[in-house]
């Protein structure tokens, strides 16, 4: 099926077509949803997403016993995907009072959260210390201190990691890179040690190790490796220095998803595992240090590609000879990801899925915005208002960054599994949209 259809490999893996020629995805008629629900609709496969939790458990387990996941909730958080996966056993990582909320509200084990932050508020740090997360992720200096005093005034000694910013180059969009010295967050390694010394001096902090997260889409090992080295030479030269023991080593996330046929298929989390555990051990064996426990925070490659949107088509205008607009009732209020990173995704119709291509045409949202494209001349079949679009790999970084421009109402999401579709988000209304207003 997929290989008249090679757009197919971008879907959630159990994709398939039907013999009216519709979309199903987890056992569901795509075009039967969108009746239901409405459009813009997001759907996630249950399955896709339980399958990837699995994947990152089993292969860094496998090599590296113990490997704590953290799934970054970043790149997709609401009740029912906490919940999730709360039932899967994967830890989170969260990076404001919100993600914490919504975690403590399907009651999430707080001892299994990581927060992050370049800026976290002292609301949120006591917040954080009221519901016992697991690790604070410290990064910088005003935190370190600013922590230690509020953990003083509540009689706490939270458990600290300390966030290092390795200096390692990443071949990625420049807005998603955070592991290079030019960097808003954590601590560059020319003021680690100086961190390192400062964390283990304050008493009311538990400094038990590194972290670092050095972009996102990578497709290689190679900065992962740079970064472990970097990273694993800092705590052999404190131990010497000062006697830092380090127990616990969170290497990030940032994993590569597909997102279009031009760029090769994403390495499975296998591929990864044994680069980076190897590299951790090998590290450590040179050093003479004891084996840390080690995390990770895939966030993307958890959600991505579980994730679909479907919009409807509305106005098609041809521009003779110079390009065919193909409008949506969506667009860059619930996927910003073409406007801010230039991010080129694809698409089919969902309601023929096999019909002939006749063209390139280019789908626009409905925002008022003349950069509100969602993708540039993709080849399709003549589109007409009605029809269904689906578009792949909407699973990650889509729904936290949606917003209401042009008091839009944020979609609906539902989760699908073995043929059963269940609403895990309404739709706005108006309601929710003025709720906050004061006149
Ligand atoms: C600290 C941290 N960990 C993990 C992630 C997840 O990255 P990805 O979604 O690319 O796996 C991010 C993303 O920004 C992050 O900032």
């Amino acid at each position: 099926m997929t290989e008249n259809i090679p757009r197919l490999v971008l879907f959630p893996e159990n994709t398939g077509v039907n013999k009216q020629g519709h979309l199903v995805i987890g056992g569901c008629d795509t075009v039967e949803l969108a009746k239901e629900f409405g459009t813009p609709l997001y759907v996630f496969d249950e399955a896709a997403l339980r399958n990837k939790c699995t994947e990152y458990k089993t292969e860094f387990n496998k090599r590296y016993p113990g490997t704590t996941v953290l799934y970054a909730a970043k790149a997709f958080l609401c009740r029912a995907m906490a919940n999730l996966i709360k039932e899967e056993g994967l830890g989170m990582d969260i990076v404001s009072g919100g993600e914490m909320g919504i975690a403590a509200s399907v009651d999430f084990p707080l001892e299994n959260t990581f927060f992050h932050g370049n800026n976290k508020s002292a609301d949120e740090l006591r917040q954080a210390l009221q519901c016992g997360v697991g690790r604070i992720v410290v990064d910088n200096f005003h935190e370190l201190k600013m922590l230690d005093k509020l953990s003083g005034e509540k009689d706490r000694r939270p458990t600290i990691l300390l966030r290092i910013t390795p200096g390692v180059d990443v071949h990625t969009h420049a807005n998603i890179v955070t592991g290079n010295i030019d960097s808003k967050f954590g601590f560059p390694l020319v003021t680690a040690e100086e961190a390192i010394a400062t964390a283990m001096s304050l008493p009311n902090l538990n400094l038990t190790g590194l972290h670092f997260h050095i972009g996102s889409l990578i497709y290689e090992t190679e900065p992962y490796l740079q970064a472990i080295e970097y990273i694993l030479n800092l705590a052999a030269e404190m131990k010497r220095k000062k006697g830092f023991a380090l127990h616990e080593l969170d290497i990030g996330g940032g994993y590569a998803v597909q997102y279009n046929l031009d760029t090769p298929p994403a390495p499975p989390a296998s591929y990864f595992a044994e680069a980076l555990t190897d590299k951790v051990k090998q590290e450590c064996k040179r050093h003479g240090l004891p084996l840390p426990k080690l995390f990770i925070e895939p966030g993307r490659s958890v959600v991505a590609r579980a994730g679909v949107a479907l919009y409807n088509v509305g106005v098609v205008k041809d521009i003779p000879e110079v390009r065919t607009y193909v409008s949506v009732d969506g667009g860059m209020a619930d996927n910003i990801r073409p406007a801010l990173y230039g991010a080129v995704q694809e698409a089919l119709l969902a309601n023929r899925v096999k019909a002939k291509e006749a063209g390139k045409f280019t789908i626009a949202g409905k925002f008022c915005e003349s950069g509100d494209i969602l993708i540039k001349d993709l080849p399709l079949a003549r589109p007409e208002a009605g029809d269904i679009l689906a578009v792949p790999d909407c699973g990650a970084y889509c729904i936290p960054q949606a917003c209401n421009y042009n008091a839009s109402f944020k979609v609906a999401i539902v989760m699908v599994n073995e043929g059963r579709a269940r609403l895990i988000r309404r739709r706005e209304t108006l309601e929710d949209l003025i709720r906050g207003d004061i006149v």
